[in-house]
């Protein structure tokens, strides 16, 4: 199979129909996509994994379930095994090693994403004007967007190899250009 867009897409909206997870997997997949681009990788495949890393979060809601259940589907749809594992290795209870680019990428990207959304819900102008300083301060409020594990955050960038603070700016230029999509307002009111 040819991995597409349009195909994960296709897969991503036939298992999921919540908003909020539908723009957790657009924010990773822009994270994703722009590392792919810097790193000179394939973007159309690291965007898909992104894509598809919750694919199955609906229906395998417990970890007992999700993502190693949601696997034997992308199998059956015919995704490349480099996807599949990606996919898989964004799990810490599963203890893959993340030994490609693609797998250091997608961890990274995840969690942080998903704090980089909550900061820029509580910011008049979303993420327009967010920086790193301010991010950084908000992981170290434990209240703040509690569910988001901070040892990942940081253990995502340590393993890009990426200073934190660099991790944090590509991030939030790669979410900006889709700031409406993900539900984030654009300029001030
Ligand atoms: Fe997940
Ligand atoms: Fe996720």
């Amino acid at each position: 199979m040819d991995v597409t867009r349009e195909i994960a897409w296709e897969t991503l909206t036939r298992y999921t129909k919540s908003e909020s997870l539908l723009r957790h997997a657009l924010a990773v997949e822009a994270s994703t996509r722009s590392y792919a681009r810097r790193l000179g990788e394939d973007e159309e495949l690291w965007g898909a994994t992104a894509l598809l890393h919750d694919f199955d979060y609906e229906i395998h809601p417990t970890l007992d379930q999700h993502p190693q259940n949601g696997a034997p589907i992308l199998r059956e749809e015919g995704y490349p095994e480099e996807l599949i594992e990606a996919v898989l290795s964004h799990a810490e209870h599963l203890s893959m090693p993340r030994d490609t680019p693609l797998k250091k990428t997608l961890f990274a990207c995840d969690e942080l994403a998903g704090f980089v959304h909550a900061c820029g819900l509580v910011r008049p102008d979303g993420i327009a004007t967010l920086e790193p300083k301010s991010v950084r301060k908000k992981l170290k409020q434990p209240s703040f967007a509690a569910g988001v594990h901070r040892d990942e955050v940081y253990r995502g960038a340590e393993e890009l190899g990426l200073d934190l603070d660099e991790h944090i700016r590509n991030v939030i230029e790669a979410m900006r250009p889709i700031a409406d999509q993900l539900g984030l307002k654009t300029k001030a009111a």
